[in-house]
């Protein structure tokens, strides 16, 4: 089993950024708890905060493995490319977000992402990763 976590804009600054909605632990940090929990899945973690490379992520992976990840961040809400590549892979991909975007701010209420996921984990904190990969298992 494959799976590619991927992150897009600001989330290199998980633990600093933030904290009151995203916690104090960094995401390098947290990859670590990941990968000694699930130690049957070889998982992989990418971050990037430029559009073009979330996609070119995406696209790189899409074909060959078994699930991605993805927290395409600020991104979501406005990113019709990003939500045109995840429609155009064959990988399912689980859209996640730390937060209940539903009870934050109007734009962070809609996804580009969405409609092209086989499903959405969010408002878990970091555990919304976690659930993420249990749902490949
Ligand atoms: C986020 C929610 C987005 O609205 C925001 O822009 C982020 C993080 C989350 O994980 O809660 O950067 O995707």
């Amino acid at each position: 089993m494959k799976l590619m976590i991927i992150n897009g804009p600001n989330l290199n600054l998980l633990g600093k950024r933030e904290p009151e909605v995203y916690g104090s632990t960094t995401f390098e940090d947290y990859f670590a708890q990941l990968q000694q929990k699930f130690p049957e899945v070889e998982l992989e973690y990418f971050q990037s905060n430029i559009e073009g490379e979330l996609i070119d992520k995406i696209q790189e992976v899409g074909f060959s493995y078994d699930g991605i990840v993805l927290n395409a961040a600020a991104y979501t809400h406005t990113s019709v490319g990003i939500g045109d590549a995840v429609k155009g892979i064959e990988t399912p991909v689980i859209e996640v977000h730390i937060s209940n975007t539903f009870k934050r701010e109007d734009f962070r209420h809609v996804s580009y992402i969405s409609s092209g996921a086989k499903g959405v984990i969010l408002g878990f904190g970091l555990q919304s990763y976690d659930l993420a990969i249990q749902s490949f298992l």
